[in-house]
């Protein structure tokens, strides 16, 4: 979603007429996209910040500003530690920034804008994307989940889907310009729908989406649990361009964790909500998070977390130490797990995913799959990389006539990681 947004933001100041420039010291305007999920994330944006004062001092008529979730957040807080920020923009106002920019333009003015009845506006220039052949389309924003140790309804706002018809012509307008893989994004995306009317849910949307022409890949996250239906999965499993992939966060596997988070479900409810997956959709693959750490959570419950993670064997799981957030009701419970047990614990299931992806890997071995074929191998440029419908990384080797194309690769090894292999258009 940060990243869609920088996008949006950047689209908004092309069309005035601003260019990006090679050199960040050489910059006129410098805005810092933000995210406020953990305060690692927050603690990162206030030391960029204030790497950034020299060169403000060196060039008064610099314009330096925040965007974003921690914007939001923060507000005036981020002004009285750091006077040489001009403009606070938060998660609704991201429209406005060519008229911010240029009312602060020569005068050195501090603009705070996190206005919370601001419109969050959808428009987007399509052809300002990342990646030419893939492309996020926000199908849905904000959340009214409140899961207690999360900040995002407060940052973010309250859950907002938007019309059918509007996401169809983007997708169109997206196809036309050569991409091939829309991700459709939502906090809580499996709710999409809520607000425009009983027929229109993300199943019907996926089922609209499918026959647009040039669009070969169609994603969808993050899913919540509690929303997920058998029509969704029924929908990933009929749709030749929906990918067999769920990104779908457990968080715990202990119920009485899980019940302190809010999250609405059991871990019993997760994996049969994970068997009925694999029956409906036989090859589909399963991201999760984890968070360790969260308060009261006591050895027993930490191992509940290692069953379920050995059990559901996820293609890939992300794994965070709880970090408390100001104004989220976990906020009330003592954060009582010591930061060296969380490092341990967190470790513990990173090492624990790492084998079990290794060996789903490994299964991988001698099958031929098909890749969108996105760039050149970061760690090898001789060979190219891309992902599977099931989102696993290939790196393989083929002619660079293939970017941008759909390819089928023969996997010949694998890391937890990667899976490697040839091409047979080679
Ligand atoms: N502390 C640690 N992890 C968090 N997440 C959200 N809020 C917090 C927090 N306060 C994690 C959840 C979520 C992911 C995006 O970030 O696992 O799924
Ligand atoms: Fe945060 Fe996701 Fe829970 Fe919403 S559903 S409150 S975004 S963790």
């Amino acid at each position: 979603m940060n990243k869609l947004d920088s996008e949006l933001s950047i689209g908004s100041l092309v069309k005035e007429g601003y260019t990006f420039i090679e050199d960040e010291k050489d910059a006129d305007v410098i805005l810092l996209n933000t995210c406020s999920v953990r305060h690692k994330a927050e603690h990162k944006v206030y030391s960029q910040l204030g790497s950034l004062r020299d060169q403000k001092e060196k060039n008064p008529g610099l314009i330096l500003g925040v965007l974003g979730c921690m914007a939001q957040n923060e507000g005036e807080k981020i002004f009285k530690r750091m006077p040489h920020v001009n403009l606070i923009c938060g998660t609704r106002m991201f429209s406005k920034l060519p008229e911010l920019l240029e009312k602060i333009n020569g005068t050195n003015k501090r603009i705070l804008a996190i206005d919370e009845d601001g419109e969050v506006n959808f428009d987007r220039v399509v052809t300002q994307r990342d990646d030419r052949h893939k492309a996020f389309v926000s199908v849905m924003r904000g959340c009214d989940n409140y899961c207690s140790y999360c900040i995002v309804p407060y940052v973010r706002g309250h859950e907002f889907s938007r019309p059918v018809e509007d996401i169809i012509n983007e997708v169109k307008d997206l196809a036309d310009d050569g991409c091939k893989e829309v991700m459709l994004l939502g906090q809580n995306v499996n709710s999409y729908g809520k607000g425009l009317g009983e027929n229109t849910t993300l199943a019907t949307l996926l089922r609209r989406l499918n026959p647009i022409g040039g669009i070969e890949r169609i994603r969808f996250v993050t899913s919540h649990p509690k929303d997920m239906t058998r029509d969704i999965l029924e929908a990933v499993g009929e749709l030749p361009k929906v990918c067999e992939n769920l990104h779908m966060p457990a968080q715990s596997g202990s119920d009485k964790i899980l019940g302190k988070m809010r999250r609405q479900y059991t871990s019993e409810y997760y994996r049969g909500l994970v068997e009925m997956a694999r029956s409906l959709v036989p090859n589909i693959t399963i991201a999760s998070d984890f968070i360790v750490g969260f308060p009261g959570e006591t050895e027993d419950d930490f191992e509940d977390t290692v069953s379920l993670v050995r059990d559901v064997r996820c293609q890939n799981c992300f794994v965070f130490k709880y970090s408390p957030r100001t104004g989220t009701a976990a906020m009330e419970l003592k954060d009582d797990v010591p930061e060296k047990t969380k490092k341990k614990r967190n470790q513990i299931l990173l090492d624990l995913q790492s084998e079990i992806s290794a060996e789903l890997n490994k299964e991988m071995i001698g099958k031929s799959v098909e890749v969108l074929v996105e760039g050149t191998s970061k760690t090898d440029e001789s060979r190219l990389t891309g992902r599977t419908r099931q989102n696993q990384i290939v790196v393989f080797s083929g002619p660079s006539s293939l970017l941008g194309k759909l390819t089928n690769v023969d996997i010949v090894d694998s890391t937890d990681l990667t899976l490697f292999g040839v091409t047979s258009e080679f």
